[in-house]
């Protein structure tokens, strides 16, 4: 876990900027569900065999006896809030996005927190594989505004749970011959579910998993007609894709479409910046309908690992013209009144309130590089006035603190 500090905010204002702004164009409405749910939320929709379930999730207990668990993403919990507040009587498809904590107790890694943040796209009540080129086009586009070049996004289909069943069996068959020769975690995966050996990264496995069979061999007529489609509008879309049909991802509900995007460069390296992929069978595992949806999620600390990488521009703080120097009790007092003064007429003001001595006031003015000097002492407090000094001529002028605001905007656009 780990905190954020102050030097990388231009990097969060930047992101949550390209994400509102996205979600607002899209009309994508935003969710923010609680950093705790039940464990059966994720226990029964992420499958109880997932890394995440397994091993990675945290669990709270309250004096009361209540047990919870943080978060470990943001799907199950919007759709735990789709059938909650009914929002099946609401004109689909629902479109939602969030950005917030997840947590997931893994071994801390480059770009592997266990508390990191994510935002994500959402939309419920679509079966039509435009939406999911929709999601796959917001995040390449997302990731691009942020600055983050060569994005490559690698997709696959599962099939749905039937073709599924038969796909699991062929790779039972073939994984029993050489599971011997495979790691602990394939060993343990080859009982809870062959599909997760898919995703070893273990080279001695990687070699063995090459020569499986493919998901797209044992797909139906019906997932396979809207994987085809998808694959349409990307080539209309002109979005660079991969396809890579050992992708399996590591949660349970995925049904059909999957798909993770990367930076070209590095995907044999380091872990995916996003993933998503179609969960039309959750809803029905969360006690609902069978309710077709499709969405994304993003982690931001990889995000801003690589906007930096990519030297991305980012807002910058803005440089002020003016500083104000205070001296006494009085000027002191009337400053921080002063300040919200100019706060009200947008005039980005610098100061040392904290400060005593006009010497060391100065200094900080000097060092800013501002345009003109406000000195408000004792005396001037007094009379209601003020000093301002034009730091390139050094002439200094006293006026009443009334005209102070239009005699600024007046000599900062001369
Ligand atoms: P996920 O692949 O588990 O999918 O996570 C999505 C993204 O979150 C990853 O690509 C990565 O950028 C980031 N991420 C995951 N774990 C960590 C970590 N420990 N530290 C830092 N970043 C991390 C999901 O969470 C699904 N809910 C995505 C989805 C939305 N599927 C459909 N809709």
């Amino acid at each position: 876990m780990h905190d954020i500090l102050p030097e990388d905010s231009p990097y969060w204002e930047k992101v949550r900027q390209e994400v509102f702004e996205m979600a607002k164009f899209y009309d994508f409405g935003y969710v923010e569900t609680p950093v705790l749910e039940f464990l059966g939320v994720f226990e029964k929709s992420l499958g109880v065999a997932s890394e995440v379930v397994e091993k990675e999730i945290y669990c709270v207990k309250t004096k009361g006896g209540d047990e919870f668990v943080l978060r470990p993403e943001g799907t199950a919990p919007i759709m735990r809030a789709y059938l909650e507040h009914g929002w099946e009587s609401i004109p689909q498809p629902v479109k939602a996005f969030y950005l917030g904590q997840m947590f997931r107790h893994e071994s801390p890694q480059a770009g592997r927190y266990r508390q990191f943040h994510q935002f994500g796209f959402e939309v419920i009540g679509s079966e039509d594989p435009v939406s999911d080129a929709e999601l796959i086009l917001i995040a390449m586009n997302l990731l691009k505004d942020m600055g983050i070049k060569n994005l490559i996004c690698e997709i696959n289909s599962l099939g749905d749970k039937t073709c599924r069943i038969k796909y699991k069996q062929a790779l039972k068959d073939y994984f029993r011959n050489h599971i011997k020769k495979m790691c602990s975690n394939c060993q343990r995966r080859f009982k809870a579910n062959p599909l997760r050996i898919l995703d070893c990264k273990e080279e001695k496995c990687k070699e063995i998993i090459l020569k499986a069979p493919q998901i797209l061999d044992f797909i139906c007529d019906d997932c396979r007609s809207h994987f085809k489609k998808l694959i349409e509008f990307l080539d209309e879309l002109e979005v660079p894709y991969l396809l890579n049909p050992y992708l399996v991802r590591g949660l349970d509900y995925y049904t059909k479409t999957v798909f993770e995007i990367y930076n070209e460069e590095k995907r044999s390296s380091q872990s995916a910046l996003a993933g998503g992929g179609r969960y039309d069978g959750l809803g029905e595992i969360l006690g609902g309908k069978n309710i077709p949806a499709v969405g994304f999620a993003c982690g931001i600390e990889r995000v801003i690992y690589e906007m930096k990488e990519s030297k991305a521009r980012v807002p910058q703080k803005p440089m002020p013209k003016i500083f104000l120097v205070q001296l006494g009790d009085l000027g002191k007092k009337k400053s921080l009144k002063l300040m919200e003064e100019f706060r009200k007429h947008n005039i980005f003001v610098s100061e040392s309130l904290s400060k005593h001595s006009i010497k060391s006031q100065m200094k900080s003015a000097d060092k800013e590089g501002v345009k003109l000097t406000l000195i408000l002492g004792q005396k001037e407090a007094l009379d209601n006035e003020i000093i301002i000094r034009d730091m390139t001529s050094g002439v200094q002028e006293t006026i009443p603190i009334p005209k102070l605001i239009n005699e600024i905007k007046k000599r900062l656009k001369a």
